[in-house]
């Protein structure tokens, strides 16, 4: 077979999206988000994002079509993600995604939306050499991942033991009164800021917890520190230094970030550092990280912040890759599954 074209659909979340890639190159990314609908309650309801991929279901997948310019049956695989992600709304997605697949004959993939967010890199920056360490970030997961082969043996070294890192920034941006989702306004808002205004907590960072949680996260403490921090201010009658906060937060979830990420590198002998996830986005993690890579010899990879967001681009180059390494198709009647790891 010439280079496979597969379609992907990602529903785990807010996002409907569905992207078409032929090989690693990527035709269409066609997105429907229910944000500013979540953004009036603060935050995702469930049941709020399922009716709304419903509804942008398959408008989103033809003009993903349209811009791909291909049609269903030109396709030589679907894949869906299969979880983990919001029950009610991974369903929609798996429901329309076999539908396709039944009507047409075209062979199915469930997938894991974490490693979707690792191959997405493949889209930007080719193969990806394996062994790889991930650091996938975003608003349900922190996880430090081993990638020894991305068609089958990905598991996970690490995780956070409370909050997500994107969870964490929604809720700082809360306190801060920022929009929501919190992320890309707290970036914007640390690039005027001081880093080392105030020093926030590194959780799970010390020689005991090390122990313990070496390739762990805890970001629930950091944000009540700067939750506190805010109230004492506030308390004296003074304004908050919102720029600062940002900054001096984002940094220290940043220094965790990248730290222990490296650590897992070195600890495993592995040479390549892939950023995944819509906080992979941040323009301080980007940076930081770039810099300690270079410094500890490691090749760091990340793909644009448009691709680390969620979105079907990232289900379809995994989709891709499965079909090139000859994977076997999932059985039709796999679940939606909320809690896959
Ligand atoms: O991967 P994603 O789109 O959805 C999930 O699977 O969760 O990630 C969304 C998360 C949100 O918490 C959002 O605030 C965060 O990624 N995010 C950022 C940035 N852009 C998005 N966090 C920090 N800096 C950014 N530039
Ligand atoms: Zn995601």
């Amino acid at each position: 077979m010439s280079e496979p074209l597969v379609m992907g659909i990602e529903t785990s979340c807010d996002e409907t999206g569905v992207g078409i890639v032929r090989g690693t190159e990527l035709l269409a990314d066609a997105i429907a988000s229910s944000v500013e609908e979540q953004a009036r309650f603060g935050g995702i309801v469930p049941e709020v994002a399922s009716r709304a991929h419903l509804e942008a279901m398959v408008p989103t997948v033809q003009r993903a079509l349209d811009d791909a310019g291909v049609r269903l049956a030109d396709l030589d695989g679907i894949a869906v993600t299969a979880g983990p992600g919001l029950a009610g709304a991974l369903m929609v997605g798996v429901g329309a995604a076999k539908a396709y697949s039944i009507a047409t004959g075209i062979p199915l993939y469930g997938v894991n939306h974490l490693s979707a967010h690792i191959a997405v890199d493949t889209l930007e920056n080719g193969p990806i050499p394996q062994p790889a360490i991930g650091l996938l970030v975003s608003g349900g997961h922190s996880t430090i991942m081993m990638v020894e082969d991305l068609a089958g043996k990905v598991s996970q070294l690490g995780a956070s033991i409370d909050d997500a890192a994107g969870e964490a920034f929604d809720k700082v941006a809360r306190l801060l009164g920022l929009p929501f989702p919190g992320g890309p306004y707290i970036d914007k808002a640390a690039q005027e800021g001081d880093r080392t205004y105030v020093d926030f907590p590194r959780g799970l960072s010390n020689a005991k917890d090390q122990e313990k949680h070496r390739y762990d996260f805890s970001f629930s403490g950091l944000k009540t520190a700067v939750a506190r921090w805010i109230e004492n201010q506030q308390a004296e009658g003074n304004n908050i230094p919102v720029n600062d906060v940002a900054a001096a937060f984002q940094e220290a979830v940043c220094d965790v970030l990248t730290k222990k990420a490296l650590l897992a590198a070195k600890e495993h002998g592995v040479e390549t550092l892939l950023l995944g996830g819509g906080v992979a986005a941040n323009s301080r993690l980007r940076a930081m990280a770039t810099e300690r890579a270079a410094q500890a010899g490691i090749n760091l990879r990340y793909p644009r912040p448009k691709l680390c967001t969620d979105n079907g681009a990232m289900v379809a180059a995994l989709g891709s890759h499965l079909v090139a390494a000859g994977a076997s198709p999932s059985e039709l009647h796999f679940p939606a599954n909320s809690s896959m790891d």
